[in-house]
Parts: C-alpha cells; sequence; structure tokens
C-alpha cells in the first residue's frame, strides 16, 4: 500500500508498505531517518518515540498505516535552522551542555519526550520531569545528568520568553 504523510514537516510518500510494518520501520528503513532507534520493538523503552499529530508515540507500535495523512515529527525534525547545526533545539542544546548525552539508543527518544514536556510544560516540577520520561528507559546509567539538562532547558526556554517579552515592550 501507498502510505502519504507529512514528516518533520515535509510531504512524504512511500510506495510498497507491507501491512504490518511499523511506523518507526517506514520511518528507518524507507525514508532513510534512523534518528528515531530500534531497541526493544515492543514499546518498553521509548527510543523509538516521535510526535505523532502533537502526542509521543512508540514508533514500534503504530503500523504505518496509521500515519496516513497524519503529521510525524522525529528527533531529526527538533533542531531549527535548515542544516545549522547550532540551531540545536533547547532540549537538545541542554543535553551537550548537561553532560546528559548518552548512546545513540536512548537519547534521541529523551530528547523527543523531554521536547514534548516543555511544550506542554514549560515550568514542569521534578516529579514531572521524572513521569514524562518514565516510558523512556536507559540501561546502563542513572538519570541525573538528564533531569539536569531538562531543567536547564526549561530556564533557557523561560530566558528567552522574558527576552521576547522585553523587546516587546
Ligand atoms: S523500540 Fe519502540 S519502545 Fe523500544
Ligand atoms: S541505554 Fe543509552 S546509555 Fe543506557
Amino acid at each position: 500500500m501507498r502510505i502519504t504523510t507529512t514528516v518533520n514537516g515535509e510531504p512524504r510518500e512511500v510506495d510498497d508498505v507491507w501491512e504490518g510494518e511499523s511506523l518507526l520501520y517506514v520511518l528507518r528503513e524507507r525514508m532513510g531517518m534512523p534518528g528515531s532507534k530500534n531497541a526493544c520493538e515492543q514499546g518498553e523503552c521509548g527510543s523509538c518515540t516521535v510526535m505523532l499529530d502533537g502526542l509521543p508515540v512508540c514508533a514500534c507500535l503504530v503500523a504505518a498505516g496509521q500515519a496516513e495523512g497524519r503529521e510525524v515529527v522525529t528527533v531529526e525534525g527538533l533542531a531549527d535552522g535548515s542544516g545549522d547545526e547550532r540551531a540545536l533545539h533547547p532540549v537538545q542544546s541542554a543535553f551537550v551542555d548537561a553532560g546528559a548525552v548518552q548512546c545513540g539508543f536512548c537519547t534521541p527518544g529523551l530528547v523527543v519526550a523531554a521536547a514534548d514536556l516543555l511544550r506542554r510544560t514549560p515550568h514542569p516540577s521534578d516529579p514531572e520531569i521524572r513521569e514524562a520520561l518514565a516510558g523512556n528507559l536507559c540501561r546502563c546509567t542513572g538519570y541525573g545528568k538528564i533531569l539536569d539538562a531538562v531543567r536547564l532547558a526549561a530556564q533557557r526556554c523561560d530566558g528567552r520568553a522574558s527576552d521576547a517579552a522585553e523587546a516587546a515592550r
């Protein structure tokens, strides 16, 4: 079957998709977007987290056909600036600055989930951060630096909003 969807703002069309294929498979293997990772393929780890019509989902559990006509945002779509690598999303730069970047499996999902949290809740409490990231598992470390990174991103987003309000006066 043919799937027509929007990924990171770009209309995409993929042919010959088998009914059993996941959105994750289509993103990675058919669209050449390897940012969303396949670690468990069972909805347990969150490494495949993407936004589907503004809601975070495990792309490994979403049938590709469910993305028909809908908007998908992957970790590749978070950075701003058309190729300018310095224009990272605030969550991405905070992960770098706080030393929260871990392996390539867990980090993309954590970044997408954290960005979704700050979009919904600009000033999250620690329990809110923990709850938002509860579906994103790292098998290797504690989550201290990750919490630091989300707090830092929230502060920076807050600062930007204040600066914009000041400039508008
Ligand atoms: S790969 Fe989808 S939740 Fe683990
Ligand atoms: S799973 Fe990525 S560092 Fe632990």
